[in-house]
């Protein structure tokens, strides 16, 4: 297909949109919709993604993934370095990587990716993922929802300290950076150098299950080994993982 690229002011969510392009043969590999705002922005399991005007940059991209499911893994690490290395070329600002794919700053988080595999309507194979970023650039006026005033942070402190920011700049270069490092699947080093989960005690929420844990080491397939409390290894492939301090 041709060039696609979407920018809408205000729109449900861009994994939405970005994802029906894709079902519809409108738009390929590279596809991007960029939003100013979501009403309905979307986070994993099934939570809401808060996306107020302005104060954020809300962007999908479509990828046509090489290799199966299995290493959406390591497309989602891949994405969270790609984020790591655009906000640090266009900011200065070093973000930490939280495995599996959230991005943090001064211990908040900043930034969430939610991948979404977009399969084909009768052999159920995967066509397209859409890899979906949302990136909070400054705390907007109101102040987060109580549910998520704790973790959440900005990579500026308000509007006016943001003022200086090409947001274009920023989304241009995320998409780039996002493009470039999903040419091969492979778990970048910079995934490891940022990441802030080895060697932590963590909190792991596993369906209804919630354990503690420490986490030791990224393997090369993304996948995080960790100590369990009895002593005894295991290797999570998903789930929630929280730090404790
Ligand atoms: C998470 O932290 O749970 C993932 C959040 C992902 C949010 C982004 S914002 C752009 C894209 N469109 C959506 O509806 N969600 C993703």
């Amino acid at each position: 297909p041709e060039v696609y690229l979407k920018v809408y002011q205000e729109i449900d969510s861009t994994n939405r949109a970005a994802k029906e392009a894709a079902v519809t043969g409108l738009a390929g590999h590279g596809g991007c919709v960029v939003a100013g705002k979501q009403t309905a922005g979307r986070g994993r399991r099934g939570r809401s993604f808060y996306s107020p005007e302005e104060a954020g940059l809300y962007l999908s991209v479509i990828l046509k993934p090489r290799g199966s499911l299995k290493e959406s893994l390591l497309l989602t690490a891949e994405a969270a370095v790609a984020v790591y290395k655009a906000v640090l070329r266009i900011t200065g600002i070093s973000l930490g990587i939280k495995w599996v794919n959230d991005l943090y700053y001064n211990e908040k988080k900043v930034c969430g990716i939610l991948t979404e595999a977009v399969t084909d309507f009768e052999s159920g194979d995967i066509d397209f993922a859409v890899v979906g970023i949302g990136l909070n650039l400054y705390e907007a006026e109101g102040g987060y929802p109580s549910e998520i005033r704790n973790v959440a942070g900005a990579l500026y402190e308000n509007r006016e300290a943001a003022a200086g920011l090409d947001r274009n700049r920023l989304a241009a270069e995320i998409i780039n950076a996002l493009l470039e490092e999903t040419r091969e699947l492979r778990l970048p080093p910079e995934y490891i150098q940022q990441n802030l989960v080895p060697g932590r005690e963590i909190q792991i929420v596993d369906g209804q299950d919630i354990r503690k844990a420490k986490a030791l080491e990224i393997c090369p397939d993304g996948r995080l080994k960790v100590q369990e409390s009895d002593g005894s290894l295991s290797i999570l492939a998903y789930g929630e993982v929280s730090l404790i301090i």
